[in-house]
């Protein structure tokens, strides 16, 4: 079943004048984004800094609203069905809060249960994360990234999300950490058939979580589909490239050079054509005019100069 239909999803942000008579320049966050997230599945999203992956979760749960487009979110509240957690753990809990109070607090909040049944449903939720019953009585400060992170997860939890959308959840963690708390959402997924988007720079990670992987470059969608293909098989140069970029160990071989040379371009005002031509190697003239769609059936990319299926 769809949990998420996000279609055609424009953030633009106008961009304050320098001087009066300037002419008004606007940000790109994101252009003509579409996405679809089913019941079970993990989606990963990758793609530079900059390219948009915040500003698209923000859009999909509904904290910010598109310039253009459109989100069907699962039927509910929407503070309930859809939960995000971010990167850094310590930025979402209160200091001055003891951690098990924190994860019950969205009930609380939202008046759901008594006072007994918090009690029960926060034992059942530090089990879920694996969290101690012990950690409930400390503050933040006194928990490790991990844990903190737990409890954030927890009390995203708290709610039932239909979706979860992980923005960096693991960046800030050691790396064996990290690994733990990647499995314990892989098994959060499975057992509740959550939806999870999982924004990361880590390409090794999304492909070990998740089923199908969105390629973002500057604003927009370049390359989708089932995370086997896309990265094993990349059809688009930027997908490629990002590939290329990631040190591996390589018996023998030279490591291959980086395809793209350049820094992403400018998302300000940005020209017609393909947002990649000025860095690709295999730009010919029609990339600098016509914009290239999103093109094949379940692995779909956007250039002109790929095979589609
Ligand atoms: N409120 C805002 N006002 C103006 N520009 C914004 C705003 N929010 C985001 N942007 C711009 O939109 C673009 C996309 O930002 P976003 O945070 O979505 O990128 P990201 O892919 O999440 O990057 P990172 O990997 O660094 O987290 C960037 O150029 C950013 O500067
Ligand atoms: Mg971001």
């Amino acid at each position: 079943m769809t949990l998420v239909t996000a279609t055609d999803l424009t953030r633009h942000f106008p961009l304050p004048r320098a001087h009066l008579f300037d002419r008004t320049r606007t940000l790109h966050a994101l252009d003509g984004v579409s996405l679809t997230l089913s019941e079970g599945e993990a989606l990963g999203i990758v793609g530079e800094s900059g390219c948009g992956k915040s500003t698209l979760g923000r859009l999909v749960q509904g904290l910010d609203r598109p310039t253009s487009g459109s989100v069907v979110r699962p039927e509910g509240p929407r503070i309930r069905v859809i939960q995000t957690i971010y990167q850094n753990p310590l930025d979402s809990l209160d200091p001055r809060m003891r951690v098990g109070r924190q994860i019950i607090e969205p009930l609380v909040i939202h008046g759901i249960g008594s006072a007994a049944d918090h009690e029960a449903r926060l034992a059942n939720l530090m089990a879920q994360v694996e969290l101690p019953a012990e950690l409930a009585d400390r503050l933040p400060g006194q928990l490790s990234g991990g844990q903190a992170q737990r409890v954030v997860i927890a009390r995203a939890l708290s709610l039932a999300p239909r979706v979860l959308i992980c923005d960096e959840p693991v960046a800030a963690l050691d790396a064996p950490v990290a690994r733990a708390v990647t499995a314990l959402l892989d098994r959060l997924r499975t057992d509740r058939q959550m939806g999870l988007i999982f924004i990361s720079h880590d390409i090794g990670t999304v492909a070990e979580l998740c089923q199908r992987v969105a390629v973002m470059y500057l604003g927009e969608i370049v390359e989708e589909g089932p995370v086997g293909q896309v990265l094993t098989a990349p059809r688009h140069p930027y997908t490629q490239g990002l590939l290329s970029a990631i040190p591996r160990p390589d018996p023998g071989g030279r490591p291959s050079p980086p395809m793209l040379g350049g820094e992403p371009a400018s998302p300000i005002d940005p020209t017609p054509g393909c947002r990649l031509a000025p860095r690709c190697p295999y730009a010919q003239e029609v990339c600098r005019t016509v914009t290239p769609k999103l093109r094949g059936r379940s692995h779909r990319a956007a250039c002109h100069f790929t095979a589609h299926d």
